[in-house]
């Protein structure tokens, strides 16, 4: 069973003051998750005591949204601890996401001299985690990377597992995640002090993620991870530093057990496809063009945690229609997400059936059959591919505005 280190000798599920240190271990490699207040500014010391041969160079691509000062305080720790700094900004859009930025980053790579010694480092929302972690993958056959996100998103889940890729575009569809490789991490570094600028719709779109590990966390050792979160949405909304490390290192630990019994999503009915509750309509839905959050003025679209939410809300919808779970989880979903200031309704849906056929098309379906991750309560939830088309489509038709 995995543990959390804390930098007290508070419990486990108690808000720790200190940075908390949690291991991932998975069977292509191990390191640790260190999550706190100011953390970025040990992060020189972090890259001394890593495994292995120590890095002449360290690469930093940044993202173009992070505070200046944030980037410099990383730089300066990386200097300080005797490497050789550079710095690659990236602008962080899907569009960016690309293999021209994937060249790019290579070629700094090139013109710095970087070695296979040398390390990557991704400081930024989850994109940026992406297509640095794919970079440091792919250059020299992979270099080792570490991953410090700076969007809420990334730190409770995008950071952590080891996913890494790029977008590709067909004609005017862009395909996500469709050329990547699994490189898990040399080292997590979670400053949640980074979520102060963080635009506050990005911050609400993470809390989408980890309402999604608080549906599951029943069988990862965090079944009270939901209502801690609901009951904590105060403190958290609010920026506190100790609750917000208490989320990230209490998601972070729930993504690592998932990933540590299923590293590359092959298990059928447990592990990392789990992960993927609220996703299967989220994806559908979230590139969808004139799609948007009720409420939102035109020509704006969903952010992913936004349709993860309504994901999350559909998903709930389909096991109460099925008799899966008690109807009164998808109010107290719904709820939840409300409590967020997420949508529960999305204005400009297509028909069902085109948003049927999106799903179809995930990568994640099989043999035609769409398979759904159902909530059964407020911390498991079920995996199913035999589901009426009719029930999907009344989830998907409950989210119109
Ligand atoms: N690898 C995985 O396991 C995994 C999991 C989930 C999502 N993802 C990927 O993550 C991406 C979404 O990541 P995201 O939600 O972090 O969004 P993002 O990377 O698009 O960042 C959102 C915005 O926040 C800005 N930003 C980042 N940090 C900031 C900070 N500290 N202060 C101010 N602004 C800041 C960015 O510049 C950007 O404009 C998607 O491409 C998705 O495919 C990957």
């Amino acid at each position: 069973m995995l543990t959390l280190r804390l930098g007290t000798d508070r419990g486990k599920h108690q808000m720790p003051a200190a940075p908390v240190t949690i291991p991932v271990t998975t069977r292509s490699g191990a390191y640790d998750a260190v999550v706190g207040l100011g953390v970025l500014d040990d992060l020189g010391k972090h890259l001394q005591s890593l495994p292995g041969r120590a890095p002449g160079r360290v690469m930093i691509v940044a993202d173009q949204g992070i505070p200046q000062a944030m980037i410099d305080r990383a730089r300066a720790s990386i200097a300080e601890a005797g490497f050789q700094v550079g710095l690659i900004v990236l602008t962080p859009t899907e569009a960016d996401k690309s293999p021209t930025t994937l060249n790019a980053i290579w070629s700094a790579l090139l013109a710095f001299g970087a070695t296979r010694d040398d390390m990557l480092v991704a400081l930024g929302g989850g994109i940026v985690g992406d297509i640095a972690g794919f970079a440091a993958a792919t250059y020299l056959r992979g270099i080792r990377v570490v991953q410090c996100p700076s969007t809420l998103l990334a730190m409770v889940d995008a950071s952590v597992g080891g996913k890494t890729g790029i977008n590709l575009a067909l004609g005017a569809d862009l395909l996500k995640n469709m050329a990547g490789c699994f490189h898990q991490p040399s080292l997590v570094l979670a400053d949640v002090g980074l979520l102060k600028s963080l635009a506050d719709r990005q911050f609400r779109s993470g809390l989408a993620e980890c309402l999604k590990h608080g549906l599951l966390a029943g069988d990862f050792d965090d079944p009270a991870l939901w209502t801690w979160t609901i009951t904590s949405l105060g403190p958290l909304l609010s920026l506190d530093p100790d609750a917000l490390t208490q989320l990230v290192a209490r998601n972070v630990a729930v993504k690592a057990r998932v990933v540590g019994v299923d590293e590359r999503e092959t298990a059928e009915n447990h592990g990392r496809a789990l992960l993927n509750l609220g996703h299967t309509f989220g994806h559908a839905i979230e590139t969808l063009p004139n799609v948007r959050p009720e409420g939102a003025a035109p020509g704006a679209s969903l952010l992913h945690g936004e349709a993860v939410g309504l994901g999350l809300l559909a998903a709930a919808r389909c096991a109460g229609l099925a008799g899966l779970a008690d109807r009164a989880l998808p109010d107290a979903i719904a709820e939840a997400l409300q409590a967020c200031s997420l949508p529960i309704h999305a204005v400009g849906l297509p028909d069902s059936g085109l948003v049927l056929a999106r799903m179809h098309h995930d990568k994640k379906a099989r043999s035609g059959r769409i398979r759904l991750i159902l909530p059964t309560d407020r911390a498991r939830c079920v995996i199913r591919d035999d589901l009426a088309e009719s029930v999907i489509v009344e989830a998907i038709d409950s989210l119109r505005a």
